[in-house]
């Protein structure tokens, strides 16, 4: 058996969500991304191993680090209270708020949540964005059964292409990364002013030696560099 005194503590295994560009998302079969970079930047600089990403439903992310199947989450994930009670976040290395995304140049044209009312509207189950979504089905804007949830943002952001859903919310960034590369584009933002930190169990004691390798990389410059790689 594999007792707790045998546990490896030199060695971090990240965990995330792909389909969720430019943070996570797979090119040629290989996981890619400003998170992905970040994490395991911060990992060396903090002076870990990183061990080998797990790729896995962003809902299972916090039960997986809690497990210890994965020690540390970097997923785009929005510091939160709900969540802070399950797991302790690093300081924070990103803000986003929600964008509304609609076909590019289709009829659909919204402003404002108000317009959205009656149509079929998507988002990543397990998100902020899908809480944003359920708000509308909560003030009668929204059908129940037109609230779309989907595995990842990828497939929202496809069907949204094909015509299968009106709307998708989804983070700033990666609705300006689906507007880059498809025929979709931002119609309005819902300024929900979040803040995203990677994860961890609440006794892991290497969070502070992350938080610190993260201040280095600020301060260095290399923050910098990796958003000038990954951003714009
Ligand atoms: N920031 C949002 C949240 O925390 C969405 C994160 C989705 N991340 C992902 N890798 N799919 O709920």
């Amino acid at each position: 058996g594999c007792s707790s005194s045998e546990e490896n503590t030199e060695t971090i295994v990240p965990g995330t969500n792909s389909g969720f560009p430019p943070f996570e998302y797979t090119e040629d079969g290989e996981l890619v991304g400003f998170d992905i970079e970040l994490a395991e930047t911060v990992i060396d600089r903090a002076g870990y191993e990183v061990g080998e990403w797990q790729d896995i439903a962003f809902e299972s992310l916090i039960p997986s680090v809690l497990d210890g199947d994965i020690d540390l989450i970097a997923a785009g994930m929005t510091i939160g209270p709900d969540r802070q009670e399950q797991i302790d976040f690093t300081d924070p290395y990103w803000e986003s708020s929600q964008a509304v995304l609609v076909q590019e140049g289709g009829e659909f044209q919204p402003e404002s949540v108000e317009d959205l009312e009656g149509v079929r509207v998507g988002a990543q189950g397990g998100t902020t964005g899908e809480g944003e979504a359920e708000a509308l089905v909560e003030d009668g804007l929204v059908a129940e059964d037109d609230l779309r949830r989907y595995d990842n943002y990828t497939l929202a952001a496809q069907d949204l292409e094909n015509g299968n859903v009106d709307a998708v919310i989804v983070d700033e960034p990666v609705a300006g990364s689906f507007a880059g590369d498809r025929a979709v584009a931002i119609a309005f933002v819902i300024d929900t002013g979040e803040q995203f930190g990677m994860g961890m169990r609440p006794d892991d004691e290497r969070l502070s030696d992350l938080n610190d390798a993260l201040a280095e990389l600020r301060d260095d410059g290399t923050y910098d560099e990796l958003v000038g790689e990954w951003f714009e």
